[in-house]
């Protein structure tokens, strides 16, 4: 499998705080990637990185093989337009329609006739099996059916490539296998490369192709979920015992 992300040795800070301190991982193409560590080791921070919001101090960040770190922004934005990103805080806006939300990166990136749109919207949220809920706010819904808009929207533009921070954080058990279903369908049915950020050991074991266990500013393991799981290194121990 050829990569489609590639960090090498980025280094991090926020305020002359260092925060990633020599990173390096390798996303293979239509794998699911989990990025695991406690909280405040700086897994939105790499994410943030890998879709440009913020600068490193150094490193290398390639996305589809092309070096992100001081490209062009011209350029950068059609890499992004081939990236989804599912925000940890879900992010919807309650002043539009569930189909209105989904829309957003339609009318923002793409010029397609407004026939086209819902039809796209629909279809996406088909695919959630939300497709009663089109207009609907999303005040409307629970913590569970967001998430699940937030993706038909991180989606709305097939991206190759989809971001999602904490996806299950909040939702119940039933919830968040249907979560990992879906993010499993997008792999398997479309070739969609998946990295994600998750907590939740089940969703680990079900979704993760590779795992990277971040510690310190540090990737202290790389590897399987059957690898991690006989780690002798504590902080995962621990990590599979809480
Ligand atoms: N905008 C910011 N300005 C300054 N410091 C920040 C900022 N965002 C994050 N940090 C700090 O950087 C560190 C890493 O934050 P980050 O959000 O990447 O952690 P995380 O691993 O995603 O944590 P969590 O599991 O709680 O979401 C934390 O110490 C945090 O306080
Ligand atoms: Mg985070």
């Amino acid at each position: 499998m050829s990569s489609i992300i590639e960090v090498k040795d980025l280094i991090t800070e926020y305020n002359g705080e260092r925060i990633l301190d020599g990173v390096s991982v390798d996303v293979k193409k239509g794998s699911i990637f989990v990025i695991l560590g406690g909280s405040g080791c700086g897994k939105t921070t790499l994410l943030k990185h890998i879709i440009g919001l913020l600068f490193p101090v150094s490193g290398s960040i390639k996305v589809f093989g092309q070096e992100i770190v001081g490209m062009e922004e011209k350029k950068f934005e059609e890499i992004l337009e081939n990236c989804g990103m599912l925000f940890q805080e879900g992010a919807l806006l309650n002043s539009l329609s569930v189909g209105e939300n989904i829309a957003i990166p339609l009318r923002q990136h793409t010029d397609l006739d407004e026939e086209i749109i819902q039809r796209v919207v629909r279809t996406k949220l088909h695919l959630v099996e939300l497709d009663y809920a089109l207009n609907l706010s999303p005040s409307e819904l629970s913590g569970g059916m967001k998430k699940r808009v937030a993706l038909a929207r991180a989606i709305a533009l097939d991206p190759k490539i989809l971001f999602c921070d904490e996806p299950s954080a909040g939702l119940d058990p039933v919830t968040t296998r249907e979560i990992d279903k879906l993010l499993m369908k997008l792999r398997d049915q479309l070739d969609m490369t998946i990295i994600a950020v998750t907590h939740v050991v089940d969703s680990v074991r079900r979704i993760a192709d590779e795992i990277i266990f971040l510690d310190d500013g540090k990737v202290m393991f790389t590897g399987s979920f059957d690898k991690a799981e006989k780690s002798d290194i504590p902080q995962i121990k621990k990590f599979f015992i809480d």
